[in-house]
């Protein structure tokens, strides 16, 4: 316990010496909102907070006695590492750097982190001839201190291209902008990156072609071989890193995410029937409670499909959106939230295919659903209850769902 506590404290100061670091291009205001927008990618645009659904409670300076209860061998990630699973979860840097207690949760309870935004575009480029690293390289340093893995998120994403980029001229070669990002950025982090999310979200049936590409910024100004690039860049620039394709909206029985599953099977055949380099596909998870929908057949047989390819699959983003729960009891919520995990995970973690698990947060501090204008909508005054562990920290009844799960796990 000395040393961990003593390799923590070192993990914060490196941080505390970055985060003096300036962090220029990733202002809320500076992301860009897509040009078509479903359900998903109108919660990932950019949207001020309202300040309502800050935390009420001063973040916890120590773990309190609850979380010290599941950590050891009663964490997730000792738990995930007897089923042939990893456990991890999505980080925020500059949050991490302030919260000595946070860092110490990540460090007992996951064998994985990913930067929830440190390694976007809008993140590292400031402007076309500059990277700012600074907020990366701070984020594989913890990893490292902490002896976690680290997964890339992402090269190429619709929703997260610079203003300067969006607003270039016609005749800028974004081909070989891409191309040397990727370079640059996969090259840094070679051999300090289990997988790559190297291409996300690419795939929309209701821009309506016929390869149901998503009209996106990097398809409209490099072609549809946007993919088959920028795979065969990041293979070039990590020939160690798990390439990865990462997509929602493929978790429930309904005919539109049947067409979304659909069409990413066919992405993915066509990439393997050209050789692109491709190791496994990232499944986001971002699951609604109360949906009308059930989780069953379709995801069962899309990772069945995926596993039939020789690919792994990995749960990237697993979270619950609750804004759909009309009553505002929090035990009755947190039943429900953790029911829908349930639901979730062990249609998931049935196929051996499946070799990790991460929430795309960890507390509910702090969740990008709190951000969404679904949540403004629906339930403006409530913050989201989605996450495995509560404001003060303390292990919620989806922290023992998942973990549940994953025992269950027979394969
Ligand atoms: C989200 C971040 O959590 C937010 O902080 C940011 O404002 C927008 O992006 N799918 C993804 C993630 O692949 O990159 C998104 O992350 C959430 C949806």
């Amino acid at each position: 316990m000395v040393t961990r506590r003593r390799v923590l404290t070192q993990g914060l100061q490196v941080g505390a010496a970055l985060a003096l670091g300036g962090f220029a291009g990733r202002s809320l205001a500076q992301q860009t909102t897509p040009a078509h927008a479903d359900e998903m990618t109108i919660n990932s645009a950019p949207h001020a907070r309202t300040g309502a659904l800050l935390p009420a409670t001063p973040t916890p300076t120590v773990l309190p006695k609850e979380a010290e209860a599941v950590r050891g061998e009663n964490s997730l990630q000792a738990h995930a590492s007897k089923h042939g699973l990893v456990a991890g979860t999505a980080v925020v840097v500059r949050a991490l750097q302030h919260d000595p207690a946070m860092q110490q949760l990540i460090a007992e309870q996951y064998g994985v982190v990913v930067p929830g935004n440190e390694l976007k575009w809008v993140a590292l480029r400031p402007a076309q001839d500059q990277f700012n690293f600074t907020d990366s390289d701070a984020l594989f340093e913890f990893a490292k201190t902490n002896h976690l893995l680290v997964r890339g998120h992402t090269l190429a994403w619709h929703n997260s291209v610079p203003d300067w980029l969006q607003k270039s001229p016609k005749e800028l070669d974004v081909r070989k902008l891409l191309v040397d990002h990727i370079h640059t950025v996969a090259g840094r982090y070679s051999g300090r990156v289990h997988s790559w999310d190297v291409v996300n979200e690419a795939i929309l049936p209701a821009d309506g072609r016929e390869d149901n590409l998503r009209k996106s910024f990097w398809f409209e100004r490099i072609g549809p071989d946007y993919i088959d690039l920028a795979f065969r860049t990041a293979r070039e620039a990590d020939p160690h890193a798990k390439l990865t394709y990462n997509d929602y909206g493929v978790e429930y029985d309904n005919p539109d995410e049947t067409a979304r599953r659909t069409a990413i099977l066919s992405l993915l055949r066509g990439m393997q029937k050209r050789n692109v380099p491709l190791d496994a596909v990232g499944i986001q998870s971002h699951i609604k409670a109360g949906s009308p929908s059930t989780i069953g057949k379709g995801l069962a047989e899309y990772i069945e499909s995926v596993r039939q390819m020789g690919l792994e699959v990995y749960l990237t983003e697993l979270d619950v959106n609750e804004d759909d729960l009309l009553f505002n009891d929090v035990a009755q919520r947190d039943k429900e939230i953790a029911k829908t995990y349930r639901d979730f995970l062990s249609v998931a973690l049935a196929n051996p295919a499946v070799k990790n698990v991460l929430t795309w947060g960890v507390s509910d501090r702090s969740t990008w659903l709190n951000d969404g204008p679904t949540h403004f909508r629906k339930q403006p005054n409530r913050p989201q209850r989605s996450l495995p562990f509560d404001d003060a920290y303390r292990p919620k009844e989806t922290f023992f769902a998942m973990r549940d799960c994953i025992d269950a796990r027979t394969v």
